[in-house]
């Protein structure tokens, strides 16, 4: 079925509208102030804070009043948000760039849900992926018995996952989240790098008859993932290894490709899901692993919670739609090009980094999904660090720079140790920051002056689990969906990662044989230092 066409944002009278507030007064977003906000308003908290599965948001510290929210409503209704969501939902073919569907939300609907919604009229649209559903269940039962297997197998201390980018992003996060929850006697190694001091680094730990190797990629033909792959196996087999079925795991939608580089336990995905998307598919098999059959049920349970609430709650309640109506907000009428990510929990310490990927090589497009170019500005750049780790670091410019940067805070009510003092202290650095970006010191002079007003968003979860990172996560998938939909983008390709990797197989044979004809100057001088002696 056709995708129909949608409004991009900039077509619609709501978005002129918002516009003219954003310029009101001749200043950017008017006299708008946020101390004064929650001064004239009592109930602001309540009104710009909701709860959703396993997160509770604080949207209240956002440079936002009830006229402009009411306008990025009106935004997302007029761009067809809802009717786009819904076409993701029922596996229409929304990746039109690549003729795909977009159905990572699949991975996480449990097969009774599906079963006992089988009459009514509101599953109708599920019933035309029964066939995919029940592929991901049975992909998904196998991958777990094999991750109990391994978790009961004690001769394998060393779980090694080799893939990069959604292949190695997600997991990787996730069972460094999860540490709590994640089997003793098992070490975790994350390879994604060609550059191979990171390879190195791991083998030289490592002895064969106790490793396991997961070779994680989508496509199956990623340079960087192969050539690890390959040294690993060679490695492997020069240190007198030779169970190449019990060291040796893939994790592919090309299994046939697995199996020609003499990979036979394997575990497939399907094209409809997106590297960036994949840690709910095979992909997480180190998160299974590592946390075991119930903790990943949990995982995905937490996220098909979130896809329940994005999929069915009014755009009012809608936390990934308001989030990312935020986004679209600060970079399209206030002007913000980044957004700073400050997990305060040192588990999340790869939190940014997951996010980054999922933000920018989502929504890091200049074209419409009609290939026009867009007259506006896309993905923000994400960054971040652990708090309170960034704010000995980049938090002065956050206070007193002259760009102003919305940071969005993620803090985990309940601690998992027992150190006395320790999160409450954590807890009041986190709220301490929001509240300085806000407050500021006006009263101050000078170098002590801080303007105040400086918006933030404030994710609280009760507990760091499975679950609950889990529906977090799917905030934020559903959130880049959002603010995608709005820009009128395809969030699902990524053409922009092809050329550099076509270059760079075109550069590698120079480095040896000097060649540098074609080259621009630059590269070729380059070149020639790099061969030097
Ligand atoms: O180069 C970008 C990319 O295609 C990402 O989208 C993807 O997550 C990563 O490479 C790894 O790809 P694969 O899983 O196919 O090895």
């Amino acid at each position: 079925m056709a995708v129909p066409t949608r409004p991009r944002g900039d077509q619609t009278a709501a978005w002129r509208a918002l516009q003219d507030a954003s310029r009101a007064g001749g200043r950017n977003f008017g006299d708008f102030d946020l101390r004064d906000a929650f001064a004239t308003d009592p109930q602001r908290f309540a009104a710009f804070s909701q709860s959703a599965p396993h997160v509770f948001a604080d949207l209240s510290k956002n440079l936002i009043d009830d006229a402009t929210q009411a306008l990025l409503f009106e935004l997302a209704r007029r761009c067809g948000v809802e009717a786009h969501r819904d076409a993701m939902f029922a596996g229409e073919k929304i990746n039109t760039t690549e003729q795909r569907a977009v159905l990572h939300h699949l991975l996480r609907k449990p097969a009774q849900a599906h079963a006992s919604h089988a009459q009514s009229a509101i599953n109708s649209e599920a019933n035309g992926l029964t066939h995919e559903l029940a592929q991901v269940h049975a992909t998904l039962d196998a991958m777990l018995a094999y991750a109990q297997a391994v978790r009961l197998d004690a001769a394998i201390t060393d779980v090694v996952n080799i893939g990069i980018g959604g292949s190695d992003l997600g997991p990787q996060m996730a069972v460094l989240a999860l540490d709590e929850f994640t089997l003793p006697g098992k070490r975790f190694h994350f390879v994604s790098n060609v550059d191979g001091h990171e390879l190195a680094a791991v083998l030289k730990h490592l002895r064969p008859q106790n490793t396991l190797f997961l070779i994680a990629s989508k496509t199956f033909t990623t340079a960087e993932t192969m050539t690890n792959a390959q040294s690993a196996r060679r490695w492997f087999e020069g240190q007198g290894g030779t169970d190449m079925a019990r060291h040796f795991a893939a994790l592919t939608t090309n299994v046939a490709a697995a199996r020609e580089f003499g990979i036979t336990t394997t575990f497939g995905f399907w094209d409809w899901v997106g590297g960036r998307y994949s840690l709910w598919s095979a992909i997480g098999l180190p998160i299974a692993i590592a946390i075991g059959e119930a903790g990943f049920r949990d995982f995905l349970a937490g996220a098909h919670a979130m896809d329940e609430h994005f999929r069915t709650a009014p755009l009012q309640r809608n936390l990934p739609v308001r989030l990312g109506l935020l986004d679209v907000w600060y970079r399209n009428f206030l002007g913000f090009t980044s957004r700073s990510i400050a997990p305060y929990h040192s588990a999340l310490k790869r939190l940014p980094a997951y996010l980054q990927q999922l933000e920018m090589e989502s929504n890091g497009k200049r074209v419409d999904l009609q290939g026009q170019a867009l007259p506006f500005g896309t993905a923000p750049v994400l960054w971040g660090e652990p708090g309170t780790n960034g704010q000995h670091a980049y938090f002065q410019m956050l206070h007193q720079g002259t760009d102003v940067v919305p940071v969005e805070f993620v803090a985990v009510r309940k601690p998992m140790h027992d150190l006395p003092g320790h999160h409450d202290r954590l807890l009041a650095n986190a709220l301490a920051q929001a509240q300085a970006l806000m407050v500021g010191q006006v009263d101050a002079g000078g170098h002590r002056h801080f303007p105040g007003n400086r918006p933030s968003t404030f994710l609280l979860l009760e507990e760091l689990t499975p679950a609950s990172l889990g529906a977090l996560l799917a905030l934020q998938e559903h959130r880049v969906f959002s603010s995608g939909s709005v820009w009128g983008i395809n969030s699902f390709d990524q053409w922009g990662v092809e050329l550099g990797k076509v270059l760079a197989r075109d550069i590698e044979p120079r480095l040896q044989s000097g060649d540098s004809t074609g080259l621009d100057g630059s590269t070729a001088g380059l070149l020639q230092k790099l061969r030097a002696k």
